[in-house]
């Protein structure tokens, strides 16, 4: 039987489990899971969370406490939250365990022991007031390649680069917020150059793969690979097995995707046999199956299988790696520092936990980043689950009972318009086993609401509320078909949501045993048993109380950016006027852009401003306004702006600025 084990990436244990945690590497993993479970698949789902690494220390610190303690807070929450989310891992563990410590520490001697390791002295950052050293989030700066201010010393979440701390812009310490200086070190090397046509000849075989990881793994190799420190000047982690390392610990990069075989080691004694990790991590036919963010591709593409390939048990390679883009919230980053994130267990505060996981499954950032927002969030509960699923298992079960006393009878004769709807849903389910097998949850949703949507068009057009009045088989035959399909949706959208089908298919008295076989048998009749709605509408006053609440959050945390110093000198350089709008108008087949001719004292300049979600060309003719007219022109849609309009910004909506009293257009602003 095939074999397949599952894992979700690691999560830092420095905070609870957040709707991009879920985006990102579980609920797809708990799908296809599911799934492979009702096609009677041999699978195990792996996971646990991230306990080393600077992250964690930092909070740590932050918050007067051991490490240990911080790890296992959050190693609960998270098990607590998943459970209520409906993901059921096997096994749930964490890095912070003596069999993973263990087994990392193996995992680096095995490596050296095949030649795949040098001992290097190199440059460092230190803070110095603090004596010590400042390795991967310990430090901040500029990205070097897509000048985003927020990179880290070991990976900038803007382009998804990993970065050499000492190539950072502008260098700041995490922790006292000082410019660091540069101090030697020794640290131990993984030697991935030496990895690379091994590598390479590996990746050939992955055509498989999705387009978005290929394409970064291969622009990654085609850059170059370079030796990587595996080593860290910090006193949490896993302790350097090497008499001259001490006070080093390994970096937690290396150590993390070690905790999946030690989470799965966890799990076979727990089922009482210690040995049942080797049926899948030591045989060579387990797919094995990494489900992630893209941040993490490098790590589980190169870096991971190089080390697991070189080890003195024979591990199987990861089978494929089928990255997650990123979630957005509200059309910003998450991002949890700023508190602009929900939180899983904020979220259970007001609504189910299959809820979140159908809108996140419908909207699943798999092939480029999407968008959580609390409307669409309304518009999918509402639309999707009440007005087309909900409905069409309320209309049949309720017109059932009140005409059959519940009971519908098998049809053998059916009508062509009959026989179509069962073809649509037919053809549909296998495009949704294809898209589940090829983890396109997105595209496995649509296709189930639209078997519900066909079969409330059926019912529209068969009118069983009349017919019952003339012919009452016909009648029947209308339930009939939609009971099939409703018995076909439950399996189907059962890796979605287990529990509301599970409901669903306690009403009409089917089994609670899930099976991808059981979804196409047209030989039963079906007794409806008590009945009641699946889902309930969401207010508009539900998704107006989110939105407050997540603004609040905000504004209470929100940090302002500052950028560097300028000189007085570098101020003269810009030259800023007034300006008074002539003539106004949107630039065809643009959002955000108007073009707008601006005199400027005497002389006319035209303009591109991205101002047009804030106002009407109208209202601007006859504006003074202020103006920066120094700049580089630039073509934009091919207009050409040669000067620009001060405006300033508050969450989107953006204010020009105008002079306290008239004044003449062509003053200067200084
Ligand atoms: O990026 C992260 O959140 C990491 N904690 C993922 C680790 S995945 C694996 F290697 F354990
Ligand atoms: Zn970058």
């Amino acid at each position: 039987m095939e074999r397949i084990l599952v894992t979700s990436a690691l999560t830092y244990a420095n905070g609870p489990l957040h709707i991009g945690h879920v985006a990102g590497s579980y609920l797809n993993a708990d799908i296809f899971v599911r799934y492979c479970k009702l096609k009677g698949k041999d699978v195990i789902y792996i996971g646990g969370t991230d306990d080393h690494g600077a992250p964690i220390s930092i909070k740590a610190e932050e918050e007067g406490i051991s490490p240990q303690e911080l790890v296992a807070r959050y190693n609960k929450s998270m098990k607590e939250d998943l459970k209520k989310l409906s993901i059921e891992l096997d096994n749930f563990s964490s890095t912070s365990t003596s069999e993973h410590n263990k087994l990392s520490q193996d995992f680096f001697l095995n490596l050296m022991d095949a030649g795949y390791i040098n001992q290097k002295t190199s440059k460092q950052f230190y803070d110095k007031k603090h004596k010590r050293f400042l390795p991967d989030r310990y430090i901040e700066g500029i990205c070097p390649y897509c000048k985003s201010p927020e990179a880290r010393g070991d990976q900038c979440d803007s382009c998804g680069k990993l970065i050499d701390a000492v190539n950072l812009i502008e260098p700041r310490s995490k922790i006292s917020g000082e410019t660091p200086v540069i101090k030697e070190t020794t640290h131990w090397y993984l030697n991935l150059p030496k990895f690379e046509p091994e590598l390479r000849k590996w990746l050939e075989t992955k055509k498989y793969w999705k387009d978005n990881v290929r394409n970064f793994i291969l622009s990654w190799l085609d850059e170059g690979l370079i030796e990587r420190a595996i080593t860290r000047d910090i006193d949490w982690g896993v302790p350097v097995p090497l008499e001259n390392a001490k006070g080093k610990v390994l970096y937690v990069w290396f150590d993390a995707p070690i905790g999946y075989i030690s989470s799965t080691k966890e799990w076979a004694k727990r089922q009482g046999k210690p040995d049942l990790w080797k049926e899948y991590w030591l045989n060579p036919e387990t797919k094995l199956i990494h489900f992630l963010g893209k941040d993490n591709i490098p790590f589980h593409t190169i870096i991971w299988p190089a080390v697991l390939s070189k080890q003195k048990d024979k591990y199987v390679l990861p089978y494929d790696v089928p990255a997650n883009e990123f979630l957005n919230l509200e059309g910003q980053k998450m991002s949890t520092s700023r508190s602009w994130t929900v939180w899983v267990e904020d979220y259970l505060k007001y609504f189910e936990g299959e809820l979140l996981r159908y809108v996140l499954a419908a909207n699943a950032p798999e092939t480029k980043d999407s968008d959580f927002t609390w409307k669409d969030f309304q518009n999918k509960i509402n639309n999707d689950l009440n007005n087309v699923l909900g409905n069409l298992a309320n209309r049949t079960f309720i017109f059932a009972k009140k005409y059959f006393d519940g009971k519908i009878e098998e049809e053998l004769e059916l009508s062509e318009s009959s026989q179509m709807a069962l073809r649509i849903c037919k053809d549909t389910l296998s495009d949704v086993e294809n898209s589940f097998n090829t983890y396109q949850v997105r595209k496995a949703v649509k296709s189930i609401i639209d078997i519900a949507r066909s079969g409330n068009k059926y019912f529209d057009e068969t009118k069983p509320w009349k017919e019952i009045k003339t012919n009452k088989q016909k009648a029947n035959e209308t339930l009939y078909v939609c009971a099939e399909l409703l018995n076909a949706i439950s399996i189907a959208l059962y890796p979605i949501l287990p529990d509301k089908m599970l409901e669903l298919r306690k009403m009409m008295n089917l089994s609670g045993k899930f099976c991808w076989k059981d979804i196409w048998d047209l030989q039963r009749r079906f007794i409806i048993g008590e009945v009641s709605p699946l889902f309930k509408k969401i207010e508009d006053a539900e998704i107006e109380k989110q939105l407050e609440l997540l603004k609040a959050t905000r504004k209470g945390k929100e940090k302002m950016e500052h950028k560097s110093e300028i000189t007085f000198d570098d101020f003269e350089k810009l030259e800023m006027r007034i300006g008074k709008i002539l003539e106004a108008e949107n630039i065809p087949k643009s959002k955000k852009l108007l073009k707008l001719k601006v005199d400027i004292g005497g002389e006319e300049r035209s303009v591109v401003a991205g101002i047009s979600e804030s106002y009407e060309p109208k209202e601007l003719i006859g504006k003074k306004v202020a103006m920066l007219i120094n700049l580089n022109p630039r073509k934009v849609m091919g207009v050409e702006s040669q000067a620009m309009i001060l405006a300033a910004e508050d969450e989107g909506e953006l204010v020009i600025l105008v002079p306290e009293k008239d004044i003449k257009e062509g003053s200067e602003i200084s």
